[in-house]
């Protein structure tokens, strides 16, 4: 089957403006602590770009990116870092950034992974929420959209490696067979 660019779900100015409002609360919160943003590559690249750009206050960042489980209905392997932090984790104040949080079970084992590490403390600044889908619950300290159970691209969000690079977030539609 084949799919297609849909329709927008959120347009560049309203996540432009929820990103400003996310990193003023964020400048606020983290003014007297040193703030180390962990960026999950690849779809929270875009993200983590606008988002470090926006902050009032300094910060550090570094990026991980996790093995993909496929089925989470399969046996779990033990999840692994393909790219793992390469700076000091222990006592540090860190802001995990992601794109979307859908069954919760990738932000999971990162926040598992992490926590060994012995950080200070351990937040989620989540741009997208996709609620209706979670199978573990998970605490997002900052949430940029709650969004409906569809599969969505652009604004660092891919589809088989494409549409990361879109602007506005729009949804990926089935296309009728011909
Ligand atoms: P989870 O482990 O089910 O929460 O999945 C999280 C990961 O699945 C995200 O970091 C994305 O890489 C991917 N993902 C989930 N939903 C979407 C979507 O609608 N568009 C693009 N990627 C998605």
């Amino acid at each position: 089957m084949g799919y297609r660019l849909g329709r927008v779900l959120i347009p560049e100015a309203a996540i432009q403006q929820r990103l400003r409002e996310l990193a003023d609360v964020i400048s606020r919160e983290y003014a007297d602590r040193d703030l180390l943003l962990i960026c999950v590559l690849k779809g929270a690249a875009i993200f983590w770009a606008d988002l470090c750009r926006a902050l009032s206050i300094p910060c550090q960042s570094d990026f991980v990116a996790m093995e993909s489980y496929g089925d989470a209905t399969a046996p779990q392997a033990e999840p692994r870092f393909t790219k793992a932090a390469t700076v000091d984790l222990a006592g540090r104040n860190i802001l995990v950034v992601e794109d979307i949080i859908d069954t919760g079970h990738t932000i999971t084992h990162l926040r598992q992974l992490l926590e060994a590490r012995r950080p200070r403390s351990l937040r989620l600044c989540a741009l997208l929420d996709k609620a209706e889908r979670r199978e573990v619950q998970v605490p997002i300290e900052y949430c940029g959209f709650l969004i409906p159970n569809a599969f969505v691209v652009g604004y660092g969000l891919d589809y088989a490696q494409q549409y990361r690079h879109l602007r506005d977030i729009a949804v990926l539609e089935a296309e009728a067979e011909p």
